[in-house]
């Protein structure tokens, strides 16, 4: 994490010696929505090195020529910056490249390698590499070790050159897969060289948590369970699966949602104050507390955690289909498209306070948002009748949309009585800083070229949360069910979410500048 203290100009980091990015699976999906917008903002912006290329390596044959305009359609398309005109793109585009080659194929290594050194040569640069695996996770094994079979696995040195691989989620199914992957691409590469990126972490908000709470002398004092009544995360998502029933029907809410994007926010509002900045320290509190959660056994998984699936229903006035009449979706599928569980951080700090986490698709609005409650006041004075009862203070973190911090307190309406009313303090990025946020995928793309592995997942991070998650897994697979519970999309989820936090006296809330409603409400 860099460290820019006080100032408001640009973030001082040094740029990234030369590299060419290889992205393993150039012609998908992920290349063009947000990796190549991404690596072409920062080329923008001036983050790069000038000896910086691109290599994509698909299976379909391809010239540069046609690769470079496919490229710029999707830059043109879907990046937050987009080029003026021909002159404008033309310096990128002479950094593009394409190999053609398939991924079992040790030929397709050994001639990638060669043209990874053409390109080194001819800049005159180092073959430093950062491989970026925008592929399918079954993929993950055959390319790392091609990769090393061909020589480009280094792990860089005074006079040799880095290589770094980045791969995406989902790592592992489970903790058994998850640890034999980790061990084979450990067999290829050092943990140093191994990224394995979650995008949540690349979001500011996200960022600011540690930001928020380290950074400010006034909210550890109150961070715990004297203060902390329960804590709420939610992630809620309007899309469906849009068009990746195949791979969603595979994984769910758990694998796709909780065990990543959900456990590293857990864990940024749970963990203790690192020694340092530095990525090992950061990233070993974070594994403290995923090694501290309560573990849901999994005889257990039906009292403490709710699955579902959306229904048909209507989402912004339209009629959309339900989970299993989604094209490639099974239609007796029993994968859930929403989950939520209650779990504890087992430590002085949280002794006794629960760790409400709900996320689905098809629900009413794209909302991710933290809410640490507060413990009621005493029930004398306003918190009796005939003021109260009061609601508690809330502080909200407001990871997207609409980012920023809101803190429910208690005011008196002005008037010859006493009226107690809720409000909200509100801070706001947008308005406070205005302009838009470097993306995710920029700022992780950068980080990588830096050698920075902070925002990106440890191997026995990965593992600690499968380690959490999987026997929940197991109790999910056991159940003798042939259909799991509906909720219709467009709605907020079963009702059997609300009873698993009502039947302890809570209830799911979400901020109104979310909701834009006048109050801050339920749901
Ligand atoms: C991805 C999941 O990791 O995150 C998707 O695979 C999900 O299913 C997406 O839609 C949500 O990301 P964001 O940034 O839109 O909240």
């Amino acid at each position: 994490m860099d460290a820019e203290v006080g100032g408001g100009s640009a973030p001082k980091r040094d740029a990234p010696q030369p590299f060419t990015l290889v992205i393993f699976g150039a012609s998908g999906d992920l290349t063009h929505r947000k990796l190549i917008p991404a690596v072409y903002r920062l080329f923008q912006e001036g983050l790069l090195p000038e000896r910086f290329a691109v290599v994509g390596f698909a299976r379909s044959p391809k010239s540069d020529e046609a690769f470079r305009a496919e490229l710029r359609k999707a830059v043109e398309t879907f990046s937050r910056a987009k080029p003026a005109g021909d002159d404008d793109w033309a310096p990128f585009a002479a950094r593009l490249h394409y190999h053609r080659g398939d991924y079992q194929n040790a030929a397709d290594f050994q001639a990638l390698a060669a043209r990874l050194d053409a390109l080194a040569a001819a800049s005159g640069a180092p073959r430093n590499c950062l491989f970026y695996l925008a592929t399918p996770p079954e993929m993950i094994q055959a390319i790392t070790d091609q990769v090393r079979a061909a020589g480009l696995a280094e792990a860089g040195g005074a006079s040799s050159p880095w290589s770094r691989i980045i791969i995406e989620k989902p790592f592992g199914r489970d903790l058994a897969s998850a640890r034999a992957l980790n061990a084979h691409v450990q067999g290829a590469f050092a943990e140093n060289q191994i990224f394995r990126i979650d995008h949540y972490l690349g979001k500011e908000t996200v960022q600011n948590i540690l930001v928020l709470r380290f950074a400010n002398a006034l909210f550890e004092p109150i961070w715990n369970h004297k203060y902390v009544d329960h804590v709420q995360i939610t992630v809620a998502e309007t899309v469906g699966v849009e068009g990746r029933g195949a791979y969603y029907d595979h994984a769910g809410a758990i694998r796709d949602m909780a065990q990543n994007h959900m456990m590293h926010l857990l864990c940024l509002v749970g963990m203790e104050a690192p020694n340092s900045l530095d990525s090992e320290a950061v990233r070993s509190e974070k594994v403290k507390v995923l090694k501290t959660l309560h573990l849901i056994p999994p005889t257990c998984v039906g009292d403490r955690v709710v699955r579902a699936q959306y229904a048909a229903g209507t989402l912004a006035g339209q009629p959309v289909p339900g989970y299993r009449e989604e094209p490639a979706v099974a239609p007796d599928s029993l994968t859930e498209t929403y989950v939520a569980l209650k779990t504890f951080i087992d430590n002085w700090r949280w002794a006794g306070v629960p760790f409400y986490l709900r996320t689905g698709k098809r629900l009413p609005a794209r909302i991710t948002e933290i809410g640490i409650h507060f413990k009621p006041v005493p029930q004398v004075l306003f918190n009796a009748p005939p003021f109260g009862p009061m609601a508690p203070n809330v502080l909200t973190l407001r990871i997207q949309p609409n980012e920023g911090i809101s803190l429910q307190f208690q005011v008196k309406r002005p008037g010859w009585g006493i009226r107690i009313e809720s409000f909200e303090m509100d801070f706001g990025y947008a308005a406070a800083f205005g302009g838009e946020p470097p993306e995710a995928y920029e700022r992780l793309l950068l980080d990588a070229a830096l050698g920075d592995s902070t925002l990106f997942t440890r191997s026995d991070e990965v593992e600690a949360a499968w380690a959490f998650l999987t026997p929940i897994l197991e109790g999910c697979a056991g159940q003798p069910i042939t259909r799991l519970p509906a909720y219709p999309a467009g709605s907020w989820g079963p009702a059997e979410a609300d009873a698993l936090i009502e039947s302890d006296g809570r209830r799911w809330t979400l901020m109104k500048r979310h909701t834009h409603r006048s109050t801050a409400k339920t749901k």
